[in-house]
């Protein structure tokens, strides 16, 4: 392992979602989900995750004192809007409080508006499965934007469509527990929509701001690469699980598998958002991670040169600005987050159309179906009194800012 630098413009923070930290809303789809026992790992609701809704001066003293320089922050849309039509100026003006606070403490941020979870009253309307729903998340959008002009001024619209879409409405593991993948499309179509919709409104209410959003990207690799069926079916995959999603929301385009979204063609975004966290292999249209491969605790293939790699594609594919705005890793030991951090860092450290980096995540959290179980954080979290720690990988992580890249001390101490 050998020192490196980080380009001059590239900005290192963290990356968090309302539903999975805030605590203390009975609201959201996913809270009424978890209600039933046996679909969260744990049984645990997000009722209480990080009770950040009540300590987030706290948490942000802590990330300023960590250094942060991005947070990628959500929005609970059900508390800004709990009833239909309804909205909640106190909701509101919290996150006016927060986003000032932050930007006080000299952090940027980048607020996503759609983090998976739904107001219960939108989702029992069918949410995203209908068109005429969209309405519904755009005047929650135009509310959101009036009320936050001069506070904030980048904006990631929808988190990983392709995720949620497949998650909720095809395997139905996430609320509300679908098993169509006709209805997994429509949800993706309508997402697709929505942010388009969505970056008019948002550039409309604030001309000078800058909108993308975040698909989830899995680095697909044939299982062997001299069998021509498994490269075929990588990249089939690819274009699939991420291509036609982003190229739809990005261009307003029809594409083969998300089909016409009926929209002027154009650019929608500003930058490009990355999640990035592992590589499957493709064999009979299977994605496996690699059996020799290293893991982490939720069986994550860890391959680094996969980042780059997409950093470099969607950068050929749509220019401009990249964001990764998920990067980490589940270790509840934090045995192998700090060498995760060093090679996915390293692995982009010098494009220098990638300006921002945002470690998933900045404190163990409610992790959707996983419960409390899975640790992600830079910081661990003690759910019963709320304790937070900050973990050796977390030290790093300000060394690695202050620092500006990896010293040589810095690998003799953390690697
Ligand atoms: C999601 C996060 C989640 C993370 C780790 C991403 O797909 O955007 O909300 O916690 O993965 O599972």
């Amino acid at each position: 392992m050998e020192p490196f630098k980080l380009h001059d413009q590239l900005k290192l923070g963290v990356a968090t979602a309302s539903t999975q930290i805030e605590g203390d809303n009975r609201n959201n789809s996913f809270y009424e989900f978890s209600l039933i026992k046996g679909r969260i790992k744990d049984d645990t609701t997000p009722f209480v995750a990080n009770q950040h809704y009540k300590l987030y001066k706290e948490d942000i003293k802590l990330m300023a004192d960590m250094h942060i320089q991005i947070y990628r922050m959500s929005v609970e849309w059900a508390r800004i809007e709990p009833e239909e039509g309804k909205f909640d100026r106190e909701a509101m003006d919290h996150y006016i409080d927060e986003i000032s606070l932050l930007k006080e403490k000299g952090i940027k941020v980048l607020v996503t508006l759609h983090h998976f979870s739904n107001p219960i009253w939108f989702e029992h309307k069918g949410a995203f499965t209908k068109s005429e729903n969209n309405r519904y998340f755009l005047d929650f959008v135009q509310y959101f934007a009036r009320n936050i002009r001069g506070v904030a001024d980048e904006f990631c619209t929808i988190n990983e469509p392709n995720i949620y879409a497949l998650t909720s409405y095809y395997k139905g593991v996430w609320p509300p527990a679908q098993k169509s993948m006709k209805l997994a499309k429509k949800v993706l179509k309508n997402l697709a929509i929505c942010h388009i919709e969505a970056y008019r409104i948002l550039h409309g209410e604030i001309p000078e701001c800058r909108v993308g959003f975040a698909n989830h990207m899995v680095y697909f690799a044939p299982k062997s690469k001299k069998n021509l069926l498994d490269r075929f079916q990588a990249n089939y995959l690819q274009r699939v699980f991420q291509d036609s999603i982003m190229k739809a929301m990005a261009f307003g385009k029809r594409t083969s598998f998300i089909g016409n979204i009926k929209q002027k063609k154009g650019k929608y975004y500003d930058f490009i958002g990355i999640n990035y966290y592992l590589r499957n292999e493709v064999h009979h249209l299977k994605a496996e991670a690699n059996p020799n491969a290293p893991k982490n605790e939720l069986g994550w293939e860890i391959y680094p040169e996969g980042l780059r790699a997409i950093c470099k594609r969607e950068h050929e594919i749509f220019g401009g600005d990249i964001y990764v705005t998920e990067n980490g890793t589940c270790d509840s030991k934090d045995e192998i987050r700090p060498k995760y951090i060093y090679t996915h860092v390293k692995a982009i450290s010098d494009l220098p159309y990638v300006k921002a980096y945002c470690h998933w995540t900045f404190i163990d959290n409610w992790e959707w179906a996983e419960g409390q179980t899975a640790k992600f954080g830079l910081v661990s979290l003690d759910y019963k009194t709320q304790e937070r720690t900050i973990r050796k990988s977390g030290k790093m992580y300000t060394e690695l800012i202050d620092s500006r890249g990896f010293t040589e001390e810095m690998i003799k101490k953390y690697l």
